[in-house]
């Protein structure tokens, strides 16, 4: 007796809990769109004629960035902390100093304008 009735308990929860999910409001699907890197190519010299923070850019990982708006809007948290690598190739001290996090990665895409290449010769 005591088992049927552990049984049908069991089947009243496991039901109820089916009506309660059928009754949640269906999740939305987050659609992350990835910005391509701009088909442009820029070689350092381009990049070290852009090194103030009025007009900042930096190469991180072979891909430029203007980061101009981005400072000029003043979003940075680390504040003007990356504003000494504008004009550089920043790979090193974007990816060590401090480590950035993911949400920090999914910011680059937005201010790529090209590709990092070694000028010919
Ligand atoms: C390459 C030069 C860079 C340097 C030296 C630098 C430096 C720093 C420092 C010192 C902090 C710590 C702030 C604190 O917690 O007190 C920080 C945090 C942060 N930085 Fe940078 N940064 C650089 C580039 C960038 C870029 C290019 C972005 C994005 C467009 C970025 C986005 C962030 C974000 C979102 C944080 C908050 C912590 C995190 O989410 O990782 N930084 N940065």
């Amino acid at each position: 007796m005591k088992q049927k009735n552990i049984i049908a308990l069991a089947l009243i929860l496991l039901s109820s809990g089916f009506i309660f999910s059928a009754c949640l409001p269906e999740k939305e699907a987050v659609v992350v769109e990835i910005k391509p890197t701009p088909e442009v190519n820029y070689t350092l010299e381009d990049v070290k004629g852009h090194k103030t923070k009025a007009d900042c850019w930096q190469a991180i990982s072979g891909i430029v960035y203007d980061f101009t708006p981005y400072l000029a809007d003043a979003k940075h948290p680390g504040g003007d902390a990356m504003a000494k690598d504008c004009g550089t190739d920043a790979t090193f001290r974007y990816e060590n100093d401090p480590e950035h996090s993911d949400y920090a990665k999914s910011l680059l895409p937005e201010y790529a304008i090209g590709k990092l290449v070694v000028a010919e010769k």
